[in-house]
């Protein structure tokens, strides 16, 4: 493992266990609505097998068992991979099927023991914002490698443009940082170049920038906002996913807010039924208005 990655598997060791029940199970903060949708695209898709790469402790796939779908899945942390295991053997299927494996090496889109299908879909979710940028096009480039030809690959990710919505410190950063992009303006500005820095100090006070709070660990463990976790602008990721060749490719927004997520305790309990009213993967809004967003595409 590379030194990021064991941030990564240090952040997620204490949700082995856990972490099923806190975001798929009946008490999780917004109902697993990218299941369904995932599911839909598959059965639609006619798979008869899958591969979920970055499984966790196989939450999405314990949730397709009853498809009858042949399953594999890996993740890089060694908890989730046990739980994971314990899953599949207590559904009565092969726990080898569940393996350790990063997305940036393509060796771990081989099942270790036994022979690998060519995979008829290959779904990851969740992993994306851990990668470091130079890794995002290997990581395409691997599911569409694992998948047959017409096969599916289904990669989620962090809605970067959420930020326009949310009026916090992550849209401070997105208006900066892609917007405005200070450093290219300050050579252009020459001995001008400080007027940038007053415009951009101006700006905070436009923005809520002490929102969101940083998401710790449990333990001692570093937390999701303490690693890396990225998010990702959907018409660079479509790019990506037309120059590694993949076709009809679609953009499916999910996790709606209906108001930004600073006012959600004014809405009086009405926030989250409110948001899942508005879950619709292809409306526009969802360009800002939804946290996440599946890109899909089909092999060549
Ligand atoms: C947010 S969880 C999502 C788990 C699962 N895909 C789901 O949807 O429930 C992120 C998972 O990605 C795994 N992960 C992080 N970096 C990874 C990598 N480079 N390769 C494989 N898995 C990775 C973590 O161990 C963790 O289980």
């Amino acid at each position: 493992m590379t030194s990021y990655e064991e941030a990564i598997a240090r952040c997620y060791s204490t949700w082995g266990k856990t972490y099923y029940e806190e975001y798929y199970g009946s008490n999780s903060p917004y109902p697993p609505v990218h299941t369904e949708l995932l599911r839909s695209i598959l059965k639609e898709n006619k798979v008869n097998n899958l591969l979920d790469a970055g499984c966790g402790p196989a939450s999405f796939l314990r949730d397709v068992i009853k498809e009858g779908w042949d399953l594999y899945g890996f993740d890089l942390t060694p908890e989730m991979v046990e739980e994971g295991k314990k899953v599949f053997a207590d559904n009565n299927l092969d726990p080898e099927r569940i393996w350790k494996g990063s997305i940036i090496e393509k060796s771990s889109f081989r099942i270790p023991v036994g022979n690998t299908p060519e995979f008829d879909a290959a779904v990851c979710g969740g992993v994306l914002p851990h990668i470091p940028e130079e890794h995002d096009v290997t990581v395409i480039e691997n599911l569409r490698d694992s998948v047959r030809p017409g096969g599916i690959v289904a990669l989620e990710a962090r809605n970067q443009l959420f930020a326009m919505f949310t009026m916090n410190k992550y849209s401070y950063d997105l208006f900066v940082e892609q917007f405005i992009r200070p450093e290219i303006l300050k050579k252009n500005l020459g001995e001008n170049a400080d007027k940038i820095d007053e415009v951009t100090e101006q700006m905070k006070f436009q923005f809520r920038m002490d929102l969101p709070p940083v998401r710790k660990g449990k333990a001692d463990e570093p937390g999701y906002d303490e690693v890396l976790s990225r998010t990702h602008n959907p018409f660079i990721l479509r790019q990506q996913f037309e120059q590694a060749g993949l076709k009809n490719i679609k953009t499916m927004f999910y996790h709606y807010h209906c108001v930004p997520p600073m006012f959600a305790g004014s809405m009086g309990g009405e926030f989250i039924p409110q948001s899942i009213a508005l879950e619709d993967p292809n409306d526009w809004r969802g360009h800002f208005m939804a946290s996440a967003f599946y890109m899909i595409g089909t092999k060549a």
